[in-house]
């Protein structure tokens, strides 16, 4: 594998790709790879000749400077993973590298999408997430880009960026790893204790909870006794509950017997938060 930290080397290995027809497939991260990572890049091996992955902790997606300075960090590790996984290119960028003029972020016009769930709690999130992944293209130019259904605002909003920019590259998601418990794999479960650990789960069974009871129960009403059910647990917050149409991102009322629905749902668990989703129909 390749490790790359300066866009004009990238530009030159990669401009020999896209001489000799080969398709570049992308996995943006930041990096702390797990399973979930991973299963992207096997994705991009099926359908790409080179598959390239980035690491760079993007600041401006930051709301919370907390979450930023404690985001972990394991670059030996993770090139180790790529490797085993044999992955072609890593791109490792620095912050100037990424944002030569500062750390501005654009507006992207993204029908709302952008403004509610994620985007209410996390204000200016995907604005930042948008400006990092489009100038990340605009450097890779990958025929497919890969993105976990487990952010599943983040496909919603980068599929828009893409066709409201009419961008080229084609995108592709892959299922929510979890383990065995069911806890969605994600960079920031290593920083849980063991005690919160343990009660991360309730956010899969709550939502398999949703899954069970949907169509039966009211949408308000179930979302009141997931909430009823967080009351309970000490040390755990719910952040927010919702389900919504899976491509409108609106809330969906009454029981819903027949429309396609999706559970989202953020927790704090102390200062670390999780977020998952699950379908409501298959
Ligand atoms: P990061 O959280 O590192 O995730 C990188 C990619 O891995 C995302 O597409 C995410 O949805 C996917 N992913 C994370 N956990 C997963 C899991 N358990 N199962 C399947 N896929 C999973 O998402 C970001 O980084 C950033 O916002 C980024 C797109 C890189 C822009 O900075």
């Amino acid at each position: 594998m390749r490790v790359l930290t300066n866009i004009n080397s990238l530009n030159q290995l990669l401009e020999n790709c896209r001489v000799s027809n080969k398709s570049i497939g992308f996995v943006p991260t930041m990096g702390a790879l797990h399973e979930g990572h991973l299963s992207l890049v096997k994705l991009a091996h099926k359908d790409c000749d080179i598959v390239v992955c980035s690491i760079f902790i993007n600041p401006t997606q930051f709301n919370d400077s907390n979450d930023l300075e404690n985001y972990p960090i394991t670059i030996e590790e993770d090139i180790k993973l790529l490797e085993e996984q044999s992955c072609d290119i890593l791109f490792l960028p620095n912050v100037t590298e990424m944002y030569p003029q500062g750390l501005n972020t654009k507006q992207y016009q993204l029908n709302g999408i952008d403004k509610v769930l994620e985007g209410r709690k996390r204000p200016g999130h995907f604005d930042g997430v948008c400006t990092i992944v489009h100038r990340l293209f605009s450097i890779v130019k990958p025929n497919t880009a890969y993105f976990g259904e487990k952010d599943f605002q983040q496909v919603a909003v980068i599929r828009q960026m893409v066709n409201s920019l009419s961008l080229t590259v084609q995108i592709k998601t892959g299922e929510t790893i979890r383990e065995k418990d069911g806890l969605a794999k994600s960079s920031r479960n290593t920083l849980l204790s063991v005690s919160q650990r343990q009660k991360a789960t309730y956010v899969y069974a709550s939502l398999q909870k949703i899954k069970s009871l949907y169509g039966k129960v009211d949408c308000t009403q179930l979302k009141e006794m997931i909430k009823d059910d967080f009351n309970q647990v000490q040390d755990m917050q719910l952040d927010y509950v919702e389900i919504v149409n899976p491509h409108s991102l609106r809330p969906l009322k009454g029981k819903g017997i027949k429309e396609e629905a999706v559970a989202l749902m953020a927790v704090f668990l102390g200062k670390v938060r999780l977020i998952d989703n699950l379908s409501l129909n298959d």
